[in-house]
């Protein structure tokens, strides 16, 4: 049986704005969207990949003037992060969420 190791081609490091988008997912996302630490009914997707498809998971355009206004407005349950970020935070948020989450 063949067994692929999911990311075992070397990626590249993290630049230095994928990694500042790498910590401010962790501290503001990650605990719905990997953890769904408050065990959401509608549980939050994974967030992985989330720019290789066409779509995000709703059937919106999979854009970044989408998923910045997701963020912005909130959805659902998901809460609005309105004046939370900078530009510059959310552009280094967006980096790292075009990397896929690594
Ligand atoms: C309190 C939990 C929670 C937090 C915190 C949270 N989300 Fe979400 N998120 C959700 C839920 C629930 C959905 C599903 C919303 C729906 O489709 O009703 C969602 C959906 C999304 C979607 C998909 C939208 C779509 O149209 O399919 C994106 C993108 C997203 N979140 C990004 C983020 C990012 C980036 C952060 C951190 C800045 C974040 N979320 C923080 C709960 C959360």
């Amino acid at each position: 049986m063949v067994v692929l190791i999911a990311g075992c081609h070397s990626q590249p490091a993290l630049t230095p704005q994928e990694a500042e988008g790498q910590h401010l997912y962790e501290v503001r996302c990650a605990h719905c969207h990997r953890d769904n630490d408050l065990a959401l009914k509608k549980v939050p997707p994974d967030l992985n990949g989330l720019f290789r498809n066409p779509k995000l998971p709703s059937g919106a355009p999979a854009t970044d003037a989408e998923v910045t206004r997701v963020i912005l407005q909130g959805k659902g349950m998901m809460p609005a992060f309105t004046n939370r970020f900078t530009q510059e935070q959310m552009a280094a948020l967006l980096a790292y969420l075009h990397g896929g989450l690594r």
